[in-house]
Order: structure tokens, then sequence, then C-alpha cells
């Protein structure tokens, strides 16, 4: 390259008028107005428009769109007429003396604009040239500017960064674990952290006090659009402290990079909810707050409705009815009310009971199970005329999910959402174990290092009641992140390890090196984990994770740039002890 840049192009201005500059950059596109060549050259920091005359830069008539060049120029102002108030560099441009050409193109597959229709797939096979587009641009420099943000309010809070190791020993935590077979260890593989959760634990034992550190996490499950198998944490741990001293430090930090970010103001501190209300309110363990529409209880008409679903559903264990009054839904098209029972029924309810109150009396499947008394009680729960209800039968958890998740399709489709607010919110105690009904047995809600609010019962006792020291923070209806008070006793430890069914001698196998580190003078200890990139999309606008990550992966969880996985060969097999499967 002769000729190295002086200036970027986001950089000239009318003060450098006059001025010789060289210029390095793509090519966006170039424009033959009667004789002259108008190249709008681009690079990560702008655009600046050059003027070539093709007669004396015949190099000119080999190049396109994405080729790579030089120019030594000058700069030098528009007229008036020609100004461009949209761009920086809008009211100047470079008159080219010399063009030098770095690199040619291949024609690319789409064309690096703003607004882009190309399949996502390609796009990310093709990350090269869809990151050169603004958007993706932005939400790059947004996820660098969050890092910044977020270290330097740990820092400043006296927390000390530590890495801690990706290749270690195997722990389910409740996904499943990525392995990587050792090589050296015939038969033995280490585990990808599905977050540091031990490690940030031990360095509490090891007196750091306030850890944090910005980590790579891999779980092996299923995806979604708020998913990766990898993804990236804020993850935070501090000893002697009780849960509000993690608040305290989180919304510090949330509110920092909320004025930096996202140019808005959002107080602390941040709302509280137990997690029997949201559930009970708004269906949810991650309440979308924004509107309305909370639910109510119908045990006490259902329990003598002649509906057999609603009947029979409240003598079963855990059975309960919910309902939710959508307000002027007795207008609704029979498609929407359709399209929340398909809801209802994804959320593996049988069905969603529902009735219209309209002006001639009550319509729809459950209108003729209801007499006078059940018609009042809908009215104390605010249902008028013009409006509509509806209704989920079933266990506590799946019955008040399935209509959380109706809530969030009326919400959606009545437009009731102000996507102008910010609502973060902490949910807190919750239920310390689930009910696994497949395995028949207790597990953590969320992990087994979650310190109970109370002492527990004999192993084989009923858990289903028992509280934890466990929060969630959730901002416009999405978990960023989840934390506890952990247990520092190595007995408690050992029982909530039985309680989940391991016998002691799993325990040992699996944890025994973390009941070894408690033994040793733990202090009370606690923290949270954030999940950056779920963050980043919600500052970014975004609806996919992938798009604020770099090189994401697919839906199916593969890398579409560099087709991984892939087949390791022969010899990388036989070196690791191992063989495919034919
Ligand atoms: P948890 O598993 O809840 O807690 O994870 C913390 C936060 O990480 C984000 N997150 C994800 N983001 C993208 N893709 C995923 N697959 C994914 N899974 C989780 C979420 C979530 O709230 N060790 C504990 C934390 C602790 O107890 O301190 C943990 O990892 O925003
Ligand atoms: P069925 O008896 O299955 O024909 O259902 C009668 C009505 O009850 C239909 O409108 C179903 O959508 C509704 N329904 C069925 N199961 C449930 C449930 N678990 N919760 C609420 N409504 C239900």
């Amino acid at each position: 390259m002769r000729h190295q840049r002086t200036k970027t192009c986001g950089e000239c201005r009318l003060s450098h008028v006059g001025e010789r500059v060289v210029l390095n950059g793509w090519i966006q596109a170039v424009r033959d107005h009667g004789g002259l060549m108008f190249i709008d050259l681009r690079d990560r920091y702008g655009f600046t428009q050059v003027v070539a005359d093709p007669t004396q830069h015949a190099q000119l008539a080999e190049v396109g769109p994405e080729c790579v060049i030089a120019v030594v120029g000058t700069v030098r102002a528009r007229p008036a007429e020609a100004r461009n108030a949209n761009r920086s560099t809008g009211d100047i441009e470079v008159a080219a003396l010399e063009i030098e050409v770095l690199n040619t193109t291949k024609v690319p597959p789409f064309e690096v604009t703003d607004e882009c229709r190309t399949r996502e797939e390609l796009r990310l096979e093709h990350r090269y040239i869809d990151m050169r587009r603004r958007p993706v641009l932005a939400a790059m420099e947004l996820r660098s500017r969050l890092n910044f943000l977020i270290r330097q309010s740990m820092v400043g809070q006296g927390f000390m960064e530590v890495e801690t190791p990706v290749l270690m020993k195997t722990s389910p935590e409740g996904a499943r674990d990525f392995l990587v077979p050792s090589r050296v260890h015939p038969g033995l593989a280490y585990g990808l952290p599905q977050s540091p959760q031990l490690f940030k634990q031990t360095l509490m034992v090891c007196g750091i006090d306030k850890y944090f550190q910005i980590c790579k996490c891999f779980r092996d499950e299923d995806l979604r659009a708020d998913r990766q198998p990898e993804f990236t944490q804020l993850d935070m741990e501090m000893s002697f402290v009780r849960q509000e001293d993690v608040f305290a430090v989180m919304e510090k930090l949330m509110t920092g990079v909320w004025s930096e970010l996202a140019g808005s103001t959002v107080t602390a501190p941040f709302p509280r909810m137990t997690w029997d209300a949201s559930m009970t309110h708004f269906g949810s363990d991650k309440p979308e707050t924004r509107f309305g529409l909370e639910l109510f209880d119908f045990a006490e008409r259902a329990r003598v409705s002649p509906f057999k679903v609603f009947s029979q559903t409240m003598t079963a264990p855990q059975g309960t009815v919910r309902g939710m009054v959508v307000p002027g839904g007795a207008a609704l098209p029979r498609r929407v009310i359709d399209e929340s029972e398909a809801v209802a029924k994804s959320y593996g309810m049988g069905g969603l009971a529902w009735v219209k109150l309209g002006a001639e009396g009550p319509q729809g499947p459950l209108s003729k199970f209801l007499g006078p008394e059940d018609l009042a009680a809908l009215k104390s729960f605010g249902a008028n005329q013009g409006d509509l209800v509806v209704f989920t039968a079933g266990r506590f958890e799946p019955a008040l999910n399935a209509l959380g998740q109706v809530r969030l399709h009326y919400g959606r489709e009545l437009k009731l959402i102000d996507t102008k607010q910010t609502h973060f919110v902490w949910i807190t105690d919750f239920p310390m174990f689930e009910w696994n009904e497949d395995e028949k047995r207790f597990e953590a809600k969320h992990h087994m290092f979650t310190a109970p609010t109370e002492a527990l019962p004999p192993v084989g006792g009923d858990l289903s009641h028992l509280k934890a020291s466990l929060y969630d923070l959730v901002l416009n209806g999405n978990e960023i992140g989840s934390g506890s008070i952990r247990i520092h006793q190595p007995e408690v430890q050992a029982q909530v390890f039985a309680h989940v069914g391991l016998t002691p001698e799993q325990a040992q196998d699996k944890f025994g090196w973390f009941l070894r580190v408690l033994e040793y003078g733990a202090p009370p200890h606690g923290g949270i984990a954030l999940g950056i990139d779920r963050i980043a999309m919600i500052l970014a606008g975004a609806t996919s994770l992938r798009d604020v990550i770099a090189f994401p992966k697919s839906a199916s969880g593969v890398c579409p740039l560099t087709q991984s996985p892939s087949a390791p060969d022969e010899r990388q097999w036989r070196e690791l002890h191992l063989r495919p499967e034919a």
C-alpha cells in the first residue's frame, strides 16, 4: 500500500477545505454524472464523497462496490444545493488527485445497505460483508461500549476481574455440558462451563471478596431466539452480603449503563415483586409489566361449576382455574381468539375456555355453564359488557404460565405494550425446588448452590413450599439476570444434594472437591449473573440474540460462516481415543 490514510471517511468537515488528504476504504457506490465519477467511500467511521475524472484515473474502469481503494485528494466545499445534512461529511467532498486500488472484490452476494432484505442465513454466511452494514456495526459498537461500562462500574465499585477456566470438570447445572475429550487421559473429558458458578464461589473462599468477570458460558440445549449455545455473562459474587447488597451493585451498574447507552433515565431502587405475586398477576416469572391485563383466581366459582374441565381441575393436586379480562375483547374476530387458544395449547393446556360478554348476554363455549353468580364474580374481576374473558385450568405453574402467554398474545395483538418504557423489576422469593414429573423427583429451581430461607426437612419430605434466597432481574419481560445467596455450610450443601436425588457417592464424585472447599472457612456469600447478549439485544432494539453477536450460531447451532461443527479427521478421532458412529 503506497497511500496510507491521513483521515478516516467520517472525519473531514468544512474546516478541512483546501487540505490534501489520503482516505482508505471500501467503495459504497459509484455514480457517473456527465463525465465525472462520484464515489461514496466508506469505512467504520462514515462515508466521504470522492469526485474523480475517469479520464485521469483509468483504474476506475475496473472497480465497483466493495473494492478497497486509497484516494489522495483535496477537500473542497460542496455547492450549497449538493450538501447532505444526513452525513457528518455532507458539506464537503474530496477531489481525487490519485487513486490506488488496494484490492478488488468478487460481486458481493448482497448490497451493503442499512435496510437488507437478504435472508439471515446468507447474511451470517457472509458476516464479513454483513457487518459492514451500519446496523450490524452499531450493534458491535454498542456491545463494546457496554463491556467497557460494565468493567468501569464494577471496578469502580471495588470488584476484581478474575478469569476462571474454560476446560473444567464437567458439572451439569441445568442444561447439558459440552464435552472436550482428553487426548492425554484416554476416556476422560473436560466440560465447558455452563457458568463459572463453583469457581466464583471458590473465589469467595479464597478471600477475593468482590469478584466479577465478563465470561463465555456454554450450554448444549435446544436453541430459541433468546438462547445461544455459547453466550456471555457478567458474572459476579460478593462475600458477607445479603440480597439487598447484590441488588444495589446491579442497580448502580444498570442505571449507569442506561443513561449512557439508552439515553434514558431509569431510577433505582428497582421495584420488587415476589415470585408468587409475579405468577398470580402476570402468569410468568419474567413479567412484562408495561401493560395491564392482570390475571384473577376463579377457584371459588370453578369449584362448583357445572363445566367439568373447571370442577375436575379444582379437585386435582395443585389444580387451579385462572382468568383474564380482555377489555373490548367481545368485538375481536374469532381468528384472534383461536390463535390465543393455540398459544394455550402450545403451553400444555387442553384448550382455552372463553366467554364474550355481548349486548345479548354471554356468548361462546363457556356461556352455557355460567350462572348469575359466575357473571357477578366476573364483574367483580372487572369484566363488563363488551369484554372477553379467557380461562386456563390445570396445575398451578402450567396453568398460570399458559395464561401468561395468552396475556402476552393479547398485549401484542391489541398493541397494549408501551415499548417506550423501560421496566426493571426484581423477582424475589422463588421456590427453592420444583417437581420434575418425568423423573418423579424434586430438582433445584435455579441451581443446587442456592441457600434455603429456612431449615430443610429430612430427605424425602415435601419440598414444594420451601423458598430460596433466589432472585431474577427482569427487564421488559425478559430475564436478564439470575442469582442467589449461596449455601456456605458443607452440611447444608450435602443435604441439598441428597434432596435432589444424588447419593452420597454421586455427590462426592461430582462435587466432592467443592464440598471440601466449603469445609475450610467459606464465608457467607451471594451473587448474580447477567446475560450480556440479552441486555445488548434489548438496548439495540433487536429481537434476536444473533443480531448482537459477531459470529452467532444459527437456530440449529451451526456456525454459518465456518460451518462448524465439522467432522474431525480419522487421526484426530484416534488421538482422542474416540470413533465416530458409523
Ligand atoms: P443463569 O443460568 O440464570 O444463572 O444465567 C444467567 C443469565 O444468563 C442469560 N442466559 C443466556 N443468554 C443467552 N443464551 C443462553 N443460552 C442463556 N442462558 C442464560 C440469562 C440469564 O438470566 N451461575 C448462575 C448465576 C448465579 O447464580 O449467580 C447462572 O448462570 O439472561
Ligand atoms: P373439551 O371438553 O375438551 O371439548 O373442551 C371444552 C372447552 O374447554 C373448549 O373450549 C376448550 O378449549 C376448553 N378447555 C379444554 N381444556 C382446558 C383447560 N385446561 N383450560 C381451559 N379451558 C380448557
